[in-house]
């Protein structure tokens, strides 16, 4: 089966955050279902850097008024489509926003751009490669089955999945011209409360919505994590799916990991602590036995960040030590650098991106904080479990679907495998902390957490196998 992915990010070659993962990793784990997957992407710079040659595919002429040329490329197993359009990608900045930090003006243009090319892929603009279905990413690539279902051209299926749906691709109505869409598109799927919402298009239009965990396909179809689209989330109830993402056991293996100082498995959790000297030194930060807690994340009130400056001295006062990597809002990190200022030997902040240091982080630390409001799926709990790196996270979305909580059943039964909490507040977190102050105190309990949660399965196998099984549906379906 040929499945066309439509996608604003993949790892390695352009991230911000778990989107590109999932981009980057779920057609490796595809290939074993008979899955042959190609993605289009945007040809930023750093991923023309990044590729090197690649083949001219098609000149697409003008595409919603730039130049544009179709690439193709195969790069460590992905085989890539670019859209080459220096008008609408050819930026300094990163993908979505300028150097100043502010959204590029023309956005829903350039994304309209990509969605476009993807709908003439899937409509048969390659010779000798058209898919049997398209599965488009987060609002950027939303437009895909909208454009689709306008299209003159046969229709295929096409899936549309949910990464965060706080992010919804919302834009004045006075670019709909600019779409190249019919006039009866606007009011039919595009109209959101006067202006133009490229996720509810394509909520619409997509033959199968998919969310990236059971959890919070539940919750998107409440007001308070729908975030005004659960009605339209809630009219296609019947073609919702949940899976939950895995993560590429390749690149994140405590085994064979080149960013970490010592390579280990459950059977030698002792050679984690070279990574903890490691990490207090990259840190500047004392080194001993107390818990090491590590946050890596967007510095944003989804994440739940703004509490941890509130927590840094109950962490210190019980003997512990935190480093934090991560960038965002201005008044968090601000408040975490000072906090770090107060405790200049306990607590460490970096505020930046740092790949290596993040591996680093998941090797050397005992504990990784995820206090998110809401967590659609969440891949750094996965990473926590999989470098014994016990994971203490809100009880929401996927964190709550991957994390088994320490309560006494799981713990008699050895099937423990991290702290979860419930409600996302300074109490709710002090609450967590307390607890998993007292599990560390127990070795052998603490001990037992961090083998369940590195035996347990956060590969991408089962759910790949759940992607290729709905793809074979849908497909099947028009047949
Ligand atoms: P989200 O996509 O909502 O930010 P996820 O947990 O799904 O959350 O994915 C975040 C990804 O970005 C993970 O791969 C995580 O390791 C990585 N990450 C987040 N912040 C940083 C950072 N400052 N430096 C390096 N990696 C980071
Ligand atoms: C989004 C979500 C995150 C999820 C990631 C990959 O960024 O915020 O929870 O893990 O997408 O699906």
């Amino acid at each position: 089966m040929k499945i066309l992915s439509v996608a604003s990010e993949l790892f390695p070659l352009v991230k911000t955050g778990g989107l590109a993962d999932v981009t980057g990793a779920l057609p490796l784990a595809l290939k074993d279902h008979g899955v042959e997957v190609r993605t289009l992407l945007p040809a930023y710079p750093s991923v023309l850097s990044a590729v090197g040659t690649t083949r001219k595919l098609v000149d697409l002429g003008e595409v919603l008024g730039e130049r544009a040329t179709l690439l193709s490329v195969s790069f460590m197993g992905l085989d890539l489509l670019l859209l080459d359009a220096p008008g609408f990608f050819n930026r300094k900045g990163g993908p979505y926003l300028d150097q100043a930090g502010k959204d590029y003006p023309d956005n829903w243009k350039r994304f309209a751009a990509l969605a476009q090319t993807g709908a003439e892929i899937a409509a048969g603009l390659l010779p000798d490669w058209r898919p049997d279905l398209v599965h488009a990413h987060d609002w950027q690539a939303a437009l895909t089955p909208v454009y689709m279902r306008y299209a003159e051209a046969p229709e295929i299926p096409s899936l549309l999945t949910i990464h965060n749906i706080a992010f919804q691709g919302q834009f004045p109505a006075e670019h709909f011209g600019g779409l190249q869409l019919p006039p009866h598109a606007f009011m039919e799927v595009l109209e959101y409360y006067g202006t133009m919402s490229f996720m509810k298009a394509g909520l619409l239009t997509a033959h199968a919505i998919s969310t990236v965990s059971p959890s919070y396909a539940e919750e998107i179809l409440t007001p308070e994590f729908g975030m005004g689209l659960e009605g339209v989330i809630g009219s296609r109830a019947p073609d919702l799916h949940g899976i939950v993402n895995g993560i590429d056991a390749t690149i994140w293996n405590p085994a064979r990991d080149p960013s970490i100082d010592s390579g280990y498995t459950s059977a030698s959790l002792k050679k984690r602590k070279a990574n903890r000297t490691a990490l207090a030194q990259a840190f500047s930060i004392d080194d001993d036995d107390g818990p090491l807690f590590c946050v890596i994340s967007r510095l944003t009130w989804q994440k739940g960040m703004d509490l941890l400056p509130d927590v840094v001295d109950q962490i210190i006062a019980a003997g512990g030590r935190l480093v934090v990597l991560g960038s965002g809002e201005f008044g968090i990190e601000g408040a975490l650098v000072h906090a770090a200022s107060r405790h200049a030997s306990r607590v460490g902040v970096k505020i930046g991106y740092d790949e290596p240091l993040s591996h680093l982080m998941q090797a050397g630390s005992d504990a990784i904080l995820i206090p998110s409001r809401f967590e659609p799926c969440g891949l750094t709990q996965l990473y926590g479990l999989r470098y014994g790196c016990v994971p203490v996270v809100a009880r929401t979305g996927g964190l709550n679907d991957t994390v088994i909580d320490a309560n006494e059943a799981a713990l008699a039964s050895q099937a423990a495998t991290g702290i979860q909490f419930w409600p996302v507040t300074v109490e709710g977190l002090r609450q967590a902390l307390r607890r998993t102050f007292r599990l560390y105190r127990d070795d052998k309990t603490w001990g037992q957490m961090q083998k369940a949660g590195m035996k347990s399965d956060v590969s991408w196998g089962r759910s790949a196998a759940r992607y290729a099984d709905l793809y074979k549906s849908l497909t099947s379906k028009g047949q």
